[in-house]
């Protein structure tokens, strides 16, 4: 498994998802979610991580190089490698390219499975494939999925080869709701909607002007250290300053709770809880859009004026929530007219 990895929270998830470890933003040394026999790979991420784009050349390989040691310690004994096609809650990671594709080749010479988890990122919310693995030109022995194949509808699937599934012939696996006609019904209506409404290409084209819109922020405002996406998956990562990398953790707190009081939900996410995971519904159009770059600048602009850092984080919330409630002129004079107009009926009645 991926440092920083996340794949759920049951028993044998949590024990493949190194980011439950870190979830909550303090490190917890005593309780590592690890499962016995799984080690963990150095997480490819191409923005802070041991290779980067701004340093080094051809990452990519570098990183599946860095895979072999893990493999090593294996001693020869691997079952499978699990991923993410792109990390989520590890704050948008996109692997570099050629990562995936090598990692896949090394696993394979070294008698693996390769497990690609598209619960986040499938159903082509990237925009140009259907699948996320699929930017990296592989094809996994299994894929799992979730989150999108209901549409909110509670869904989750395995695919894998014939030669792979034959296997559970022999073993004693069975689940009551597995199959059931209503979910597979409700999970082929969504597959239809998505083809009928063009959504995959409506990821890929708002994703782009996001992403575009958010580029020309970042110019502007030094505090977004990096922008990256593909389709409707995007990463806003915050910095405290560009040169460091020092993240900008109560930054994206800050962000993040303000968005929430304009009634704009993004997701926080990261090591270091600095990276806003913006991943909106697919049917997001232009103008959502539009909206969405308007309150995040305004909310850039607050963060340079500076005046948040002399209250403490709760504080600026709690005072920024007040006033985004504070009652408009025109509402505050019609409820004072109307308690006036109460009170003078109430007068009225007792004095008949
Ligand atoms: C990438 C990823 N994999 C797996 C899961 C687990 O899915 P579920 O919560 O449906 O068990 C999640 C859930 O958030 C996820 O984000």
């Amino acid at each position: 498994m991926l440092d920083n990895a996340y794949h759920g929270t049951t028993a044998s998830c949590s024990g493949v998802s190194p980011s439950m470890s870190t979830g909550s933003g303090r490190p917890s040394p005593d309780f590592v979610y690890q499962s016995q026999d799984v080690l963990i790979a150095t997480q490819p991420d191409p923005y802070r991580g041991k290779f980067r784009y701004a340093a080094h050349s051809d990452i990519g390989t570098k990183y599946a190089q860095d895979l072999e040691f893990t493999l090593a310690q294996a001693r020869g004994n691997i079952a499978a490698y699990i991923h993410e096609s792109i990390q989520g809650v590890a704050g948008q990671v996109i692997f570099p390219e050629g990562y995936l594709s090598k990692a896949y080749e090394k696993v394979r010479a070294a008698g693996g499975l390769c497990i690609a988890d598209e619960v986040q990122v499938g159903f082509g919310r990237t925009g140009d494939y259907f699948w996320a693995f699929e930017h990296d030109n592989v094809i996994p022995d299994i894929v799992t999925m979730g989150k999108p194949i209901g549409n909110g509808f509670p869904l989750g699937c395995v695919v894998t080869t014939p030669e792979i599934a034959a296997a559970f012939d022999d073993a004693q696996y069975f689940n009551t709701f597995g199959g059931n006609p209503v979910s597979c019904s409700v999970g082929l209506a969504v597959l239809d909607v998505l083809e009928k409404e063009n959504l995959q290409q409506n990821a890929k084209e708002m994703g782009e002007y996001m992403l575009e819109q958010l580029r020309q922020l970042q110019k502007q405002y030094p505090v977004i250290g990096d922008v990256r996406g593909r389709g409707l998956f995007i990463g806003v990562e915050l910095v405290q300053s560009p040169q460091t990398l020092q993240p900008g953790t109560q930054e994206a707190t800050y962000v993040w709770e303000r968005l929430r009081d304009l009634r704009i939900l993004v997701g926080k996410g990261g090591k270091h809880k600095n990276v806003l995971r913006i991943k909106p519904p697919i049917v997001i159009n232009k103008s959502d859009i539009d909206l969405f770059i308007e309150q995040f600048e305004k909310i850039l602009k607050e963060l340079q004026e500076g005046t948040w850092k002399e209250m403490t984080l709760i504080q600026r919330i709690r005072a920024r929530s007040i006033e985004a409630k504070k009652p408009r002129f025109q509402s505050k004079v019609l409820s004072n007219l109307a308690a006036v107009a109460v009170v003078f009926g109430l007068v009225r009645l007792l004095t008949k």
